[in-house]
């Protein structure tokens, strides 16, 4: 092979629903408001089942419900086998399962086992019982420093800022590596870990097709005495010894979730999210011996590069030949600026986004940022991403082509990140959880009947679905059709890169004859001969434009 790369090739028996799937998050609080109170439910998720549909998704993953003091909007969990009484019951729960199964929709659910809320009943318990108690070897309660114990165990932060450690009323100190209100759990206690296998069957049995795992590289901790100051803690590699991150015994836990996982037919399935240090170390996430597959978050970080989305890419295809899983495309979620605002923003050190303290402001003022760049960019990778082999997540409100809201005062903001920095600095991620505009007027855009529990900017109505559902050649309508014809021509999970004579195009081809051709210059990409081919994304005069992806597919692929 000389141009062309051939990437991987595997075989089609391996195939499983979620390898190729287009899987849509809901953040249930912000999608819907069927009873409205101004919070998103169950049962409005339920009224949007024909939306869900038409979209032409193959699986939802809803991010908590489950109740909640909304600390960390619901990634606080109070109880993890119950549906927030504001959000719903179980049986609306059951009745929207039902429903999205019988449109051929899976359904994937959040589980989040490193932290419960505060109000967890185990948290109260562990406070009222006191220190030495079994129930506060659920958590990780520590004696403080100093003459009468006033200082934290140690100096760590937490990753929503401030300190790691919080002090009780006894004056010992609990750890949580998010916010105060989500203590750790204590994953070496065997009731911890009984407790979440009785959590996984109760929501499978309740028809639940897989699981995507909050923070899966955190769980297990050493805390084995003398405790290392924060300096130090931040120079030990994460090579599967670190105290608190991404330690190999972690895995011994996913392996018995795996059990769990194969008790069912067909078994469940599990997405793990690992922000950890190599692609080998991501790969024992996605092992099937494990939780199954790992979110590759590379190119949520990556620039609107043609080069880089092409080194991430092979990487990627090359790393899911070794685990034998598939990998995972994502450039939105609950936790990141959406990607139509990203890519208008203007480059910060030649990048617009990254990780850490340098996290550029998120959904920060409008000032500088080019949001048609940004919506033509964002079309252009999304297309190019629903070509890929393997998996995509779609965060919802992407396919509105949405932007990220900056309007929202501080009064109104509900992120704890936005309140105490950590490594989320500047805006928070309220900005991307604005709930969704339904309909173009109207109380809260449709979205419920009175003002949603954030902010709607007025420029929402020019994205509101209904709007958007009547135009072809809205975001909506692209979104739409992109993922009925994905359906149509997926093909094996390989791809073989085709030399295009320049180094911002990047064209490739799956087993099938589909391709896709990514323009990431400005100037005109000509497509020769091929042009007649095109069935998706526009080309003018027989060239891609710039900033933008065409899919091709020879006369006879689609029927
Ligand atoms: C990752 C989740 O995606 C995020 O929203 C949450 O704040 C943290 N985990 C803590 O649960």
């Amino acid at each position: 092979m000389t141009d062309a790369l051939l990437v991987e090739t595997r075989t089609a028996d391996t195939a499983a629903w979620w390898r190729q799937a287009a899987v849509y998050q809901i953040y249930p609080r912000s999608f819907a408001d069927a009873n409205g109170d101004g919070l998103g439910d169950i049962p409005g998720i339920l009224s949007r089942v024909d939306y869900l549909e038409k979209l032409g998704i193959d699986a939802v993953w809803l991010s908590p419900f489950y109740p909640s003091a909304l600390a960390d909007g619901g990634y606080d969990v109070a109880d993890y086998r119950d549906v927030d009484p504001r959000l719903g019951t179980l049986e609306d729960f059951d009745a929207m399962v039902a429903a999205l199964h019988a449109r051929g929709i899976r359904v994937v659910v959040d589980i989040v086992p490193n932290h419960t809320s505060d109000l967890h009943e185990w948290f109260q318990e562990a406070l009222a019982a006191g220190r030495g108690s079994a129930a506060r070897e659920r958590f990780i309660f520590r004696e403080g420093k100093g003459e009468n114990g006033e200082l934290p165990p140690t100096d760590w932060v937490s990753v929503f800022g401030g300190s790691a450690w919080e002090r009780v009323e006894d004056g010992q100190w609990y750890f949580h590596n998010f916010a105060v209100e989500q203590p750790d759990l204590n994953w070496d206690n065997p009731e911890v870990r009984e407790d979440f296998l009785t959590t996984l069957r109760f929501w499978s049995d309740r028809g639940v097709d897989g699981f995507r795992i909050d923070v899966a590289h955190m769980l297990t901790k050493d805390l084995s005495e003398p405790l290392p100051s924060r300096a130090e803690l931040d120079a030990i590699p994460q090579d599967g010894n670190h105290p608190l991150i991404d330690r190999d015994d972690v895995h011994e836990i996913y392996a018995e979730w795996r059990r769990v996982f194969d008790e069912y037919d067909p078994p469940r399935t599990a997405v793990a999210e690992a922000w950890v240090s190599t692609p080998e170390r991501r790969a024992k996430y996605a092992s099937a011996e494990g939780l199954g597959q790992a979110f590759n978050f590379d190119l949520l970080v990556a620039d609107f590069d043609a080069e880089e989305f092409r080194t991430i890419i092979a990487d990627n295809l090359a790393q899911s030949d070794t685990t034998g899983s598939s990998t995972t495309w994502v450039l939105s979620n609950h936790d990141v600026t959406r990607h139509a605002t990203r890519y208008g923003l203007p480059a910060l050190n030649g990048r617009h986004v990254k990780q850490g303290t340098e996290w550029v402001a998120a959904g920060g003022p409008d000032e500088g940022i080019d949001r048609e760049q940004g919506l033509r960019r964002a079309h252009a990778a999304t297309l190019l991403l629903l070509g890929l082999p393997g998996s995509t997540y779609l965060y919802q409100g992407e396919e509105l082509g949405l932007q990220e809201v900056a309007e929202i005062t501080p009064e109104e903001r509900q992120d704890p990140t936005f309140f105490r920095g950590g490594e989320f600095d500047g805006l928070g991620r309220d900005g991307c959880r604005v709930p969704l505009p339904w309909t173009a007027s109207g109380p809260s855009f449709g979205f419920g009947a009175v003002e949603a529990h954030l902010p709607q900017p007025a420029w929402f109505a020019a994205f509101a679905a209904d709007v958007e559902a009547a135009d072809p050649s809205s975001t909506l309508s692209l979104y739409r059709e992109a993922l009925r014809l994905r359906r149509v021509l997926q093909a094996d999970e390989s791809l073989q890169w085709i030399e295009t004579g320049r180094a911002d195009v990047l064209r490739f081809a799956r087993p099938n004859g589909w391709q896709v051709v990514t323009n990431f210059g400005t100037e005109p990409f000509d497509l020769g001969k091929d042009a007649v081919d095109v069935v998706l994304g526009a080309v003018d005069g027989g060239a891609v434009p710039g900033e933008s992806t065409v899919w091709i597919a020879p006369a006879g692929l689609i029927g």
